[in-house]
């Protein structure tokens, strides 16, 4: 399929529901964050990346950032995201730890992000598996991306900027100008209430991330590693790595270890491939 050229989408018919927002937060580990629900901005990644640039170090003020409609949605490796048809929203973090011990971190938000659904719909969380290293999907098709950024704040401190994309219905619109095939939360729910669960589903995630800082901030990604292997889309399949669509390893993927990097199975034996620049396809793909 051929890119179609690139229109910023609308802003959806659904709003964010405040009261049951914070209801909802108020019960989980996210009572404490602050909320924000903006119509348009450029990208919510940016808008908190600048403000943690300013903001004096406190270890636990995370906070979140809606926006209906971004102009300028950040990706990962430089790729623009073209707000599909779904929650877009990002998570300021502070992060106590040293560039050491963040390592997995982008997996456990994964991890947290298919939980937080399974929190929401059993047979929704069924569905979803992960491509490493955080993208979620249904049958192979992209539910959500993940895009982190970090602002360094001190030697031992950080403020982890989580850009959330979460498709919430499938957008045939969408899938024609990215040339993708894309999934939605909606088509694999038991039932789904467009004004009622993208709140609730943002509670979700808001409150599996909270947990997972705590988490993460004793432990690491380590005991998180067994539980994202299971939900591996890829797991024993054959798999490329590519960097700037060239391949850099074929083989199967064997999961994660605890520091984060796939395991890959290989006539050389397995190697440790960690996320940075590359892309995992399926072999076929
Ligand atoms: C990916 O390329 O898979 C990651 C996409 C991340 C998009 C989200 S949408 C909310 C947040 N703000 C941005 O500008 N990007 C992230």
């Amino acid at each position: 399929m051929s890119e179609a050229p690139d229109r910023s989408p609308s802003a959806p018919d659904w709003r964010i529901d405040a009261d049951f927002l914070h209801l909802e937060l108020g019960a989980g580990a996210a009572h404490a964050w602050a909320v924000e629900v903006v119509e348009e901005t450029g990208s919510t990644n940016a808008d908190l990346t600048q403000a943690c640039r300013a903001a004096p170090w406190s270890d636990d003020a995370c906070s979140v950032r809606v926006a209906y409609r971004q102009t300028a949605g950040r990706g990962r490796h430089g790729r623009p995201w073209r707000g599909q048809a779904g929650l877009t929203f990002s998570v300021a973090m502070p992060l106590a730890l040293s560039p050491a011990r963040l390592s997995g971190l982008s997996l456990a938000v994964g991890l947290a992000l298919a939980e937080a659904l399974e929190d929401v719909d059993p047979a929704l969380g069924a569905r979803v598996g992960l491509k490493w290293p955080n993208d979620l999907q249904i049958d192979g098709r992209k539910l959500s991306g993940i895009l982190i950024e970090s602002v360094p704040a001190g030697p031992e401190r950080v403020w982890a900027v989580i850009g959330i994309g979460l498709n919430l219905v499938r957008d045939p619109a969408m899938e024609a100008a990215l040339g993708r095939d894309l999934a939605g939360v909606a088509e694999a729910m038991t039932t789904f209430d467009p004004q009622r669960d993208p709140t609730r589903i943002l509670a979700a995630i808001a409150n599996r991330l909270a947990r997972m800082r705590e988490a993460f901030l004793v432990d690491g990604f380590a005991p998180m590693a067994a539980r994202w292997s299971a939900r591996d889309a890829f797991r024993d399949e054959p798999v490329r790595l590519l960097h700037d669509g060239v391949v850099q390893a074929e083989g199967l993927a064997r999961g994660v270890d605890g520091e984060g990097y796939l395991l890959l199975h290989t006539p050389e034996g397995l190697q440790r491939i960690a996320s940075g620049e590359v892309s995992l396809r399926g072999a076929g793909a």
